[in-house]
């Protein structure tokens, strides 16, 4: 919500259109992520909840509409100056996309490693000081992800995310899979990132109570738009029948 707590757009979506073929997934969207806010996307699966995030960070090419980050126009962005842009942004993906031929210390360090000149003893120090934060121990780092749970490797993937504190975090269903008390300590993790470190975040997810307690602001994505936008009190109070629905199916006991 726009109001004197965010003065700030960090990210600037305007009439974004993507189809595939005639699978018109996104018609139109427009939305604004604030500086030290934290947004919520929801909606069914297949809505195009993981097109839109792909958009945002180039993976695709919208065909119509402007994406900008910290004012700077994305889309059709020369690749050099788009992936200059995209080491700001701490970005997990819906299925992990970990690196398996690198050890789990070596994905965590990925970005960082790449571009400061790091001894592998401080980035493995690195490392263990950001698993530990999320309930992993020090045996899976010289793991292969290949090697650790699906759980996990989920962590991990979150850790390279956060890795070196980045300003902008993108996350695709970051506790999908994990269990309530991982799930909560994820939820924690974003929170602080946002309101500590003055960051801003776009979580996908299908998870309401997650969305209680990391979110400011929540989307809904139906019928290709954003058919709700509100805060997550609003939403629970909601009498948009989608909104019910969704909260109903998902997680009865949050419905008052
Ligand atoms: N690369 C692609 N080529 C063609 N169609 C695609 C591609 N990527 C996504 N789609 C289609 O776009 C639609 C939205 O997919 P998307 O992955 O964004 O859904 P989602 O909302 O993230 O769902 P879920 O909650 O299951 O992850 C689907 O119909 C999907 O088949
Ligand atoms: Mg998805």
């Amino acid at each position: 919500m726009k109001n004197k707590l965010y003065n700030k757009t960090i990210i600037e979506v305007k009439n974004l259109t993507k189809s595939f073929n005639d699978n018109i997934v996104l018609n139109n969207i427009n939305f604004e992520l604030f500086e030290g806010e934290s947004l919520a996307i929801i909606g069914e699966s297949g809505s195009g909840k993981s097109v839109l995030l792909k958009n945002i960070i180039g993976l695709l090419t919208p065909d119509k509409g402007s994406i900008k980050i910290n004012g700077l126009e994305m889309v059709n962005l020369k690749r050099s100056v788009k992936e200059k842009v995209l080491l700001d942004l701490g970005i997990t993906f819906q299925h992990g996309a970990l690196f398996d031929s690198l050890q789990n210390w070596e994905n965590i360090v990925f970005k960082i490693r790449n571009n400061e000149k790091l001894s592998n003893k401080d980035a493995k120090k690195l490392a263990l000081s950001i698993i530990k934060r999320l309930g992993l121990n020090s045996e899976i780092l010289t793991l292969y992800p290949s090697e650790i749970s699906g759980g996990m490797q989920k962590r991990v993937a979150i850790a390279r995310a956060i890795c070196g504190d980045p300003k902008i975090l993108l996350f695709d269903e970051p506790t999908s899979g994990l269990d309530p008390v991982t799930g909560s300590l994820i939820d924690k993790l974003i929170k602080t990132a946002v309101k500590t470190v003055g960051g801003s975040a776009i979580t996908i997810t299908h998870d309401m109570a997650s969305v209680c307690r990391i979110a400011d602001k929540v989307i809904l994505i139906d019928r290709q738009t954003i058919s709700w936008l509100g805060t997550p009190n609003e939403m629970l109070k909601s009498n948009n029948p989608k909104i019910k629905d969704f909260i109903k199916s998902t997680n009865p006991k949050l419905f008052v």
